[in-house]
């Protein structure tokens, strides 16, 4: 770790403060302020419920990169509002907002329509010194936060310091700052009142969320200019809706990635991953995926295949896939520097200097798994290119995803797993980047893992053209939904990483990411065979479902615990299978609205305070919320039911909300409840994804007043892009005794097999029809 980050001097040098407005421009999006001095503020209104805040000390706005920003301002539909002026104040005007400027000291304050403040500017307002630009806010009592991207912590996050700097966070605690993953942007909730905010600097920032000023918020960069968005909800969808359009959202990812994967370092040979297969296979345990970690390549080169061990890596992967396996490679940027073994990798990418080099022009040099190692500049398009091409040797004998790691960057300046060598990055002022957008490590650190995962997905794109493919990396920057999935890295096989693993997946599918999962079983270390039976059950609900661990530990297959274990694991693991058109459908939400997957409470509840700490109970949608275990030798616990009427899984035994329960959960199960009004869809068990063609669905509908919409496509290719694809509007109603359910039209052009559609409404029974696509009408007594 460089000296100067994150390491205050000991006496700080005082702040420049923003002076007062001496006139102000308006210009088609917004205004510019003049604020002596030579500085300058500009307020753009992207959106009614979005604007964007520039601050530079010099005057000059540079222009600024789009890694991050997906929807840069010139592409959003102008906004009309109202500029006021009075002797204090610029007020500003939109549909939703009111935006005031204080003249002096200039300040920025946001109010709702009902005169509530948020982001509202302390007197400090913005501040600048040397290296650093910052702004205070203040927050109010009720104020929580949330979001953060990825944040080793509960839910909540006030009250902390939150740094974004891409790290290997190797043995991750609760204490842990600095994650694999950096993402700026946070959601406050209040009742009625919820607003996001997103720091749009990819150099070393952090929050202070009341840590230091019980109730100051304070945003601090290294950039040479204060940049932020500020985005009025009040709902978090809608927070969400409007973050993702600024970030990008997650493209549909094929139908099997939704399955169960299964992974190790390392399942190290044909013959041990046909035995892998096998064991699925004949005890029934659904799996679409088996990961390949580090040891499938020769000597850690990343692009080679061990040939000792894996002789014939097309004809295993055929066998895999008329099995219904697909196989995914691990890939890490590190490419071991072998200029005399004739390594294609290394002897080209030093050709044609595709590595990053120091500020003294010498090629940088770390150490990885495969010892000395160079990186490839993912900050530049050619090197992209280049690196998503070579995914060739992987997908030519039918790889069909490409799993990113290491990317933080992890890397040593002494040979890897050496005790002496310390954990260090890229020189800060190492060249980044090409053309117009060269610039240093110190801007593009938190970039490297998104770039890579960039250059992945795009390479599979092309390579697999016809397919959609899966992307996996561990690190990433706001906007890394665009190009992959995201794991948490490295757990343990502790309960205490079990519990942490909801709010943190919580967190990141608030903070725009919504296919996120955690390494089920915990990575280091041996699990019980409890510990695995809660993991599995808890692991149903990560919309990345996926079973790891790490060399050198009991081995973590379902199998492995015990026949009640497995039959548990199994249990669950068909589950999964049963609802994988539920959670398809809300991928297509994650896709198309930047929804999470898995949710806390909130995100449905925002005006219900007592589901502002839940971290421990979820929703997957808006339809099912489970109330895991996730401690060794419980057997019941309370759980807290929001407003209206809930329905146990299990038994279905409906309670009343608005008040908490005490439930039984003995080992075989995991507390799980419906919602009413729920629609929910479910298939019969399936072995993978696409083992049959869906001949029969059962809609599991909870008396209420809702609706669902289903989606469905083929699962696989990018027809679905040009309208191969489905939509269908169920709805459930109330009619004094009788629950009357209406099925829409199927609408596009896609058009499943014939189907058989059972309509279960709990507590009345069940109709049958097969479907031919129409709309009807069923009641129910
Ligand atoms: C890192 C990854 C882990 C992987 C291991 C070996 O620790 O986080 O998932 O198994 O490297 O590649």
């Amino acid at each position: 770790m460089p000296e100067f980050i994150g390491q205050l001097p000991k006496r700080e040098p005082a702040w420049n403060a923003i002076s007062s407005v001496q006139s102000f421009r308006r210009y088609t999006q917004g205004i510019h302020f003049d604020c002596g001095n030579n500085s300058r503020l500009t307020l753009s209104i992207l959106a009614p419920n979005l604007i964007r805040v520039r601050f530079s000390p010099n005057g000059e706005l540079t222009p600024r990169r789009s890694w991050a920003v997906n929807l840069p301002d010139a592409e959003w539909n102008n906004v009309n509002f109202d500029i006021q002026e009075t002797d204090e104040q610029i007020i500003i005007e939109t549909d939703k907002i009111k935006v005031c400027v204080q003249r002096d000291p200039c300040k920025v304050m946001c109010f709702d329509q009902a005169g509530n403040p948020f982001a509202h500017d302390t007197d400090l307002g913005i501040g600048f010194r040397k290296g650093e630009i910052s702004s205070w806010k203040e927050i109010t009592a009720e104020e929580r936060f949330y979001g953060f991207g990825e944040r080793s912590q509960l839910l909540n996050q006030r009250g902390k310091c939150l740094t974004n700097w891409t790290t290997d966070c190797l043995d991750y605690t609760m204490l842990t700052d600095e994650m694999y993953q950096a993402i700026p942007f946070f959601m406050s909730l209040r009742p009625n009142l919820g607003y996001g905010l997103f720091f749009n600097t990819t150099f070393w920032s952090q929050f202070d969320v009341g840590a230091t000023q019980l109730n100051t918020l304070q945003l601090k960069t290294q950039d040479s200019e204060l940049d932020y968005y500020i985005i009025y909800g009040p709902e978090p969808a809608k927070i969400l809706e409007t973050y993702t359009q600024l970030t990008g959202r997650m493209p549909l990812p094929p139908r099997w990635a939704l399955g169960y994967h299964q992974c190790r370092w390392s399942y190290d040979s044909e013959t041990e991953v046909r035995e892998l297969v096998k064991q699925l296979r004949d005890r029934r345990i659904p799996c679409d995926v088996i990961h390949l970690d580090i040891d499938y390549m020769q000597g850690f080169r990343v692009f080679t295949w061990n040939k000792q061990r894996f002789p014939n890596p097309k004809k295993l992967i055929e066998e895999l896939s008329q099995q219904g396996i697909k196989v995914v490679n691990i890939i890490d940027p590190g490419v071991k520097f072998d200029p005399e073994a004739d390594y294609q990798v290394c002897d080209r990418g030093l050709e044609q200097d595709y590595f990053i080099r120091r500020a003294d022009g010498q090629v940088f040099h770390g150490y990885v798994w495969p010892d000395r190692a160079v990186f490839p500049d993912f900050m530049r398009a050619d090197v992209r290119e280049w690196w998503g091409n070579l995914q060739h040797n992987l997908t030519d004998v039918g790889v069909a995803g490409i799993w990113n790691d290491m990317n933080e960057p992890a890397l040593n300046n002494q040979p890897f797993g050496d005790l002496e060598g310390d954990k260090i990055t890229f020189p800060m002022d190492a060249s980044s980047g090409g053309g117009d957008d060269k610039t240093t490590w110190r801007e593009t650190h938190n970039l490297y893992g998104m770039n890579m995962a960039r250059a992945s997905y795009e390479g599979l794109q092309k390579l697999r053209s016809d397919k959609r493919s899966f992307v996996l990396t561990r690190s990433g920057f706001a906007g890394v939904q665009r190009y992959s999935a995201v794991w948490t890295g490295d757990n343990h096989s502790k309960w205490e990483y079990l519990e942490m693993s909801l709010p943190m997946l919580c967190n990141l599918g608030l903070s725009g990411v919504a296919f996120v999962g955690a390494d089920i079983g915990g990575f280091a270390g041996d699990a019980s065979p409890e510990l695995f039976a809660r993991w599995m059950q808890l692991g149903m609900l990560y919309p990345l479902m996926r079973g790891h661990s790490m060399i050198g530990t009991k081995r973590h297959e379902p199998w492995e615990f015990g026949q009640e274990v497995e039959d548990i694991c199994r249990k669950y693991i068909e589950l999964r299978y049963q609802l994988l058109p539920y959670f398809y459908t809300l991928f297509w939400q994650a896709a198309t609205k930047g929804e999470p997957i898995l949710r806390p409470l909130l995100y449905h509840y925002p005006n219900d305070v007592k589901t502002y700490e839940l971290y421990d109970q979820v929703l997957i949608g808006s339809s099912i919320m489970a109330a895991p275990i996730y401690r060794p030798g419980v057997e019941n616990r309370m759980v807290y039911l929001p407003e209206g009427t809930w329905y146990d899984w299990w038994s279905r035994k409906s309670y009343q909300g608005s008040q908490h329960i005490l439930v039984d959960a003995p080992l075989e199960k995991m507390p799980l409840f419906i919602r009413a009004g729920a629609i929910i869809p479910l298939v019969p068990v399936m072995q993978y994804a696409e083992e049959l063609p869906v001949n029969e669905m059962r809609l599991l509908v909870a008396p209420g007043k809702r609706e669902f919409t289903l989606y469905e496509d083929d699962g696989l290719t990018f027809a679905y892009r040009d309208g191969m694809n489905s939509t269908r509007q169920y709805r459930v109603d109330l009619a004094g005794n009788q629950v009357v359910v209406e099925v829409g039209e199927r609408k596009g052009n896609w058009n499943p097999d014939e189907r058989k559609v059972i309509v279960e409404v709990i507590g009345k029974g069940e109709q049958e029809f097969i479907d031919d696509g129409k709309g009807r009408q069923l009641v129910y007594q």
